[in-house]
């Protein structure tokens, strides 16, 4: 990490004093705000939390290089301390490129992580020095071939059941290897550089079966592409682990089968070099929302109360990734104790739209307008889908990262921030990845 990058960080997040955390910055700004009548909702982003996520995955998996998917969370201070902390990007268009090329980050450290691009993203990628990219299908092959015959493709590898519902895919999860082999042949005879594999885990899953699978499955094309005379230099095993805290499997358990399929199928020696394109994993957890009650209704059916609260938040905004059905389960919490007696409660967002609900009969104490309610794990999505739906501004964020964890991250092994090139792939990775150091 040189002095250019972590200076370049602190231009975007604040650095706390002494023993103060970002738990503190949230309480400090609800107090702040009780004399108020504006009680605006706001996010509290800790960029330690990240630092901790980027120590734990070197950790469990030392030989992946991970490319955080920057769709996530696009802001400058992630993107910033990613880059400090020394990360790869996965960048899906021209602007995520572009973005991330402006925050200091080096070419080499960002796979096109698009398999469907527009050619002029993909001439737009050449011409700032992105040559490693992903396809799917000989249609985006004919474009690559005429617009940036030189790129480094990395194939991804087509599954049968890509488009079903995402809780059978893990189960039903089959690689097509006759159309993996079709592509390779037609990128061999178009004279194009396929230099790797990749897959994604379709959502942020629990469970590592999806990944086992798929890295058994990825050492066959690799075997099979060498009878096409196609050497495959790069896995890509791509996102899929959770970012919460208190998931149903830590990322560690998971991370160790990978590890594992990882280490029997591909082990050092075998020439493949390892990346992965983590994207909730890192910022989920990393970013606390704040939203205030604005308008309260209650009911009372069969002699029991319940209420309806209404946030200056909601689903047009921070919680607009839940009309994909992609997030994890909302859970918000009140500042009052847990020794409340609780209600049944549904809480509904800011516009007058029926679709704009938050969360259905929850738990909650009784509540008045003014109070606030707080949501864990909102990093992932939260700033990138929000929309101004009905007129209303994105909620602010106050990026920050307490004193010790940035003494953490100045004194990184210097093996986590030197750069070498992947051979042939067209990427740099930590030293510390690298399977010949
Ligand atoms: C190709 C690709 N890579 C990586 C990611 C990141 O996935 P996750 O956040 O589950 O790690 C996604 C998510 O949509 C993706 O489509």
């Amino acid at each position: 990490m040189t002095h250019a990058a972590t200076n370049a960080m602190l231009k975007t997040v604040t650095l706390l004093k002494g023993n103060v955390t970002s738990a503190d910055i949230l309480e400090g700004k609800l107090n702040a705000m009780l004399q108020q009548d504006e009680r605006d909702a706001f996010l509290v982003a800790d960029m330690g939390d990240i630092l901790h996520k980027h120590l734990r995955w070197h950790e469990a998996l030392p030989r992946v290089a991970p490319f955080y998917a920057v769709k996530y969370n696009d802001k400058p201070p992630v993107i910033r301390t990613l880059a400090c902390l020394g990360a790869g990007f996965d960048c899906t268009s021209k602007n995520e490129i572009d973005l991330v090329l402006q925050n200091g980050v080096i070419p080499e450290r960002i796979i096109f992580g698009n398999p469907c691009k527009k050619a002029s993203h993909i001439k737009h990628a050449a011409a700032r020095g992105v040559h490693t990219m992903v396809f799917d299908c000989e249609d985006e092959l004919e474009k690559v071939a005429r617009i940036h015959p030189t790129a480094r493709l990395v194939l991804r590898i087509p599954t049968t059941s890509e488009f079903e519902f995402p809780s059978q895919l893990e189960r039903n999860f089959k690689v097509d290897l006759k159309l993996s082999m079709n592509l390779l042949s037609t990128a061999k005879n178009l004279g194009l550089n396929v230099i790797g594999l990749s897959f994604h885990s379709p959502r942020s899953s629990d469970s590592f079966e999806f990944f086992v699978q798929a890295i058994i499955e990825a050492q066959s094309i690799v075997e099979m592409a060498k009878k096409l005379e196609i050497s495959l230099k790069l896995l890509d095993i791509g996102g899929g682990f959770h970012g919460r805290v208190n998931g149903v499997e830590t990322f560690e358990e998971v991370a160790l089968k990978v590890k594992e399929a990882l280490d029997t199928n591909f082990p050092k020696g075998s020439n493949i070099h390892l990346i992965a394109e983590p994207g909730i994993y890192y910022v989920q957890s990393a970013i606390t929302l704040a939203a205030n009650i604005i308008a309260k209704k209650s009911e009372s059916t069969d002699g029991k109360c319940s209420f309806m609260y209404f946030l200056n938040d909601g689903i047009y905004s921070s919680f607009h990734v839940m009309m994909y059905n992609r997030c994890t389960v909302i859970k918000p919490l009140s500042l009052k104790g847990e020794n409340e007696v609780t209600f049944q409660s549904t809480v509904w967002g800011r516009t007058c739209d029926g679709e704009d609900c938050i969360v259905k009969n929850c738990s909650l104490p009784e509540l008045s307008t003014g109070e606030w309610l707080i949501f864990k794990n909102m990093g992932a999505y939260s700033m990138t889908t929000c929309t101004t739906f009905n007129g209303y501004s994105p909620p602010e964020c106050e990026f920050v990262m307490a004193r010790k964890d940035w003494e953490t991250l100045q004194a990184l092994p210097e093996a986590m921030k030197t750069f070498v090139p992947l051979e042939d792939t067209g990427l740099r990775v930590p030293l510390c990845c690298d399977q010949n150091s």
